[in-house]
């Protein structure tokens, strides 16, 4: 890889936004994947909630625990050396009190070794937001389709699509960049309102579904890499149909054991000859003892 390379922090996010580059944003939930991402040049990791129907099989994000995202988190950022990892704070564990999420949040920065931590909402949050940050920790705040307010929102629906929701979505970007967010990242929006909520706001504002004027792009690894088949958002480009490709090499593999093909000789363990030729006497001398 390049030589050059330097991890990811803060100060390069605001960099990067200064200059006017793209960063690149993806999830990663496991060591295998994460390592990939890092070597592939990713600029930041989220350990997203979305694990629970990605990685766990639920059916939405609201069940997965505090435990089972710091045990994953750990594992990317066992895998990352350059990327800015970010913790997802997952439903229940910041919603009850501001003490609920700075130990939540720290967990993450702690136990995990995360370089921040993200939570979904608005000015509702907003004292969430400032004790995170007031225990020194790096927050970016969620806006648009927050998958753990499904039920507020009436389903997956795609937000800010009249002046008053914009209104709303940009009064709420401004209680949270007012409360400490070091970024935000709006999802599932028309380019137009996220375009001028980014205008509106000093940090950098990263997209999930909200077009191309955003400081950034962020996908669901296993949307684009077709690891994730039980629906396809619009906004996914799928880079991979790694579904397919993998079924295909389990099908061959139990092809090869069925046939006999698997294993053959080159994936054999040697002996020496005359050790070979003693086990099989003193297997032949066992069984005659025992007949
Ligand atoms: O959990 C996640 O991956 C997310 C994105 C969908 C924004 O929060």
């Amino acid at each position: 890889m390049n030589e050059a390379r330097k991890k990811v922090t803060i100060m390069t996010l605001r960099g990067m936004k200064q200059r006017g580059e793209k960063a690149v944003y993806l999830t990663a939930y496991d060591y295998p994947l994460a390592l990939l991402a890092d070597r592939a040049g990713v600029d930041i990791i989220l350990v997203g909630d979305s694990l629970a129907m990605t990685t766990l099989g639920y059916k939405t994000t609201l069940p997965v625990t505090m435990d089972e995202m710091i045990s994953h988190a750990k594992a990317v950022v066992r895998a990352v050396q350059y990327a800015f990892v970010i913790g997802d704070m997952p439903y229940m564990s910041y919603q009850p009190s501001d003490r609920d999420a700075v130990l939540n949040a720290g967990r993450f920065i702690a136990e995990a070794g995360c370089d921040a931590v993200k939570l979904e909402g608005g000015a509702r949050v907003a004292s969430r937001i400032r004790a995170i940050v007031d225990a020194g920790i790096v927050v970016q705040g969620h806006l648009g389709l927050t998958p753990q307010n499904m039920g507020q929102l009436g389903g997956y629906r795609v937000q800010g699509r009249t002046q008053h929701g914009f209104e709303v979505l940009l009064a709420d970007a401004l209680a949270i960049q007012e409360a400490g967010v070091s970024s935000l990242l709006l999802e599932a929006m028309p380019p137009e309102t996220a375009a001028a909520i980014k205008e509106r706001l000093d940090i950098p504002v990263y997209g999930i579904g909200a077009g191309d004027k955003t400081d950034g792009q962020l996908v669901i690894i296993h949307d684009m890499l077709g690891l994730f088949e039980q629906f396809t958002p619009k906004f996914v480009k799928r880079y991979l149909n790694g579904g397919e490709l993998i079924c295909n090499a389990i099908q061959e593999y139990c092809g090869d054991v069925r046939a006999g093909r698997f294993p053959s000789p080159e994936h054999f363990y040697d002996i020496a000859g005359s050790e070979a030729e003693k086990i099989l006497n003193s297997a032949r001398e066992s069984g005659a003892q025992r007949r």
